[in-house]
């Protein structure tokens, strides 16, 4: 151990809590192949990375997002980038592709920057307790509004956060999750139905400025420019907003709770926040376009916490024809479930699969690790396409928030990781802040 990163405290780091809000039994987590039957379907819960890298990579064809999930999510996502297959989803990827690559990530680093310093000016001097969870819903709402949209008033008015976050947590609420931990985004309650009516129909209206004005300078215009070049100009307009729709869901909520689960940790490891605030401070004094590169000890612990507290905690595939996977018949129409959750912190991979050890993420630790044994973005070709932002952005939260605050644990339990769509604390993150 290097002698600048202190001793790490693990015990708070618990499993089993979250392992019985899931319903998967203790042994889950030592086993690599489970098969239930769930509502008519059967479902193989596969852990075994060899396994997985045939489901998502060497045999990609064969495996699609399950078409019962697709049906519920279209009435949200439409036929946007996450919800789309084939050739459509083929040719949306291609055109969104080069929008998220490190070069362009690069120039969100700015406005990213600008949300999180005007978060932290907001808050209260002095000792206080805080909800982080909800801190960092605010600030990945607004980073979203800020990079992708032009940062354009009407996503941003705090009535807009009102309507999107009804939407959202619709989403996050809806029964069948208990199927298959995807959202049920068409029906809900009156107040999401008005948010996403509210979402599309401002986006709607951007869309249609953007095509009118032929507008590139921001990343919404060249998608809209894209896509007019590509589509039919109804068809065209539709998949902007199935879109942009997508990047607010799949990119908003997941990085919060990246950031949240990383600070709880951070919180009950005074000595190591230390360490990351020297780094932070450092960092924040250079060029804010290569922050987040300054930032090794603060990325090691991301990616830790993206272990121990997968946002993504399951992605799901249904299998288009007869295959063998580790030794064991799959048949067409079975689903397989691949839980992050459960490989990152399955026996076999891992050793003392439950401590946090940002060690594990720096230097050489990580070469022996198999390709497809962490997955906190998936892999293959449906890897999130917001990864490197999603990286970016979170470190140059976290400097942020380090830099300017403490964080403790308050008193009470360890909050109980809720995995629905995404792997969220029960109750919020209660945290106490107190001034550097
Ligand atoms: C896909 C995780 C942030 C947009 C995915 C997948 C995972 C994931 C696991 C693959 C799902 C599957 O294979 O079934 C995460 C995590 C994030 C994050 C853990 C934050 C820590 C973002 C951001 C954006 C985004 C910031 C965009 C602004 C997407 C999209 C897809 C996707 C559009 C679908 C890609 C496709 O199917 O081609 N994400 N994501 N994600 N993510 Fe992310």
């Amino acid at each position: 151990r290097s002698r600048d990163w202190p001793p790490v405290w693990t015990s708070f780091v618990g499993r089993r809590a979250s392992n019985s809000v899931y319903g998967w039994p203790d042994e889950a987590f030592d086993i690599a192949w489970r098969t239930r039957r769930v509502l008519g379907h059967t479902v193989h819960l596969v852990s075994e990375p060899d396994a997985i890298g045939r489901v998502l990579l060497d045999n990609k064809a064969n495996y699609e997002r399950p078409a019962l999930v697709r049906r519920l999510l279209r009435g949200g996502l439409g036929d946007g980038l996450f919800n789309a297959e084939g050739e459509s989803w083929r040719e949306q990827r291609r055109i969104v592709a080069p929008t998220f690559s490190p070069a362009a990530v690069a120039g969100f680093a700015k406005p990213i920057a600008h949300v999180v310093q005007e978060q932290v000016a907001r808050w209260p001097a002095g000792t206080r307790p805080m909800d982080m969870a909800a801190e960092a819903t605010s600030a990945t709402m607004g980073i979203i509004a800020a990079t992708l949209f032009g940062g354009d008033s009407r996503l941003t008015a705090p009535a807009a956060a009102g309507h999107i976050t009804a939407m959202l947590d619709a989403a996050g609420r809806a029964r069948l999750t208990a199927l298959l931990g995807m959202p049920a985004l068409g029906p809900g309650s009156s107040r999401a139905r008005a948010g996403g009516r509210f979402l599309r129909d401002t986006l709607g209206a951007l869309a249609d400025e953007r095509a009118r004005t032929g507008g590139r300078d921001d990343f919404f215009g060249g998608l809209v420019a894209a896509l007019h070049a590509r589509y039919p100009a109804p068809q065209a307009r539709e998949l902007a907003v199935d879109n942009a729709v997508t990047f607010y869901v799949a990119g908003h909520e997941t990085t919060a709770n990246a950031l949240t689960w990383t600070i709880y940790l951070l919180a009950a490891q005074p000595l190591l926040q230390e360490t990351l605030r020297v780094e932070a401070l450092a960092a924040l004094g250079g060029d804010v376009e290569t922050l987040d590169a300054r930032l090794p000890r603060l990325r090691a612990v991301l990616d830790e916490a993206l272990r121990l507290y997968p946002p993504a905690p399951r992605l799901d595939r249904e299998a288009m024809a007869d295959d063998e996977l580790a030794g064991h018949a799959v048949r067409r129409g079975d689903l397989v479930s691949i839980w992050p959750y459960v490989l990152h912190r399955h026996r076999a991979w891992w050793d003392q699969p439950d401590a946090f050890d940002p060690e594990r993420f720096l230097g050489d630790r990580r070469v022996g690790m198999h390709r497809y044994q962490y997955l906190p973005f998936g892999a293959g070709p449906r890897v999130c396409v917001g990864a490197r932002f999603a990286v970016v952005e979170a470190l140059i939260v976290l400097a942020h928030w380090l830099a300017a605050r403490r964080f403790s644990l308050r008193g009470g339990p360890p909050p109980v990781p809720v995995g629905r769509v995404t792997l969220r604390p029960a109750g919020g993150m209660p945290l106490e802040l107190a001034p550097v």
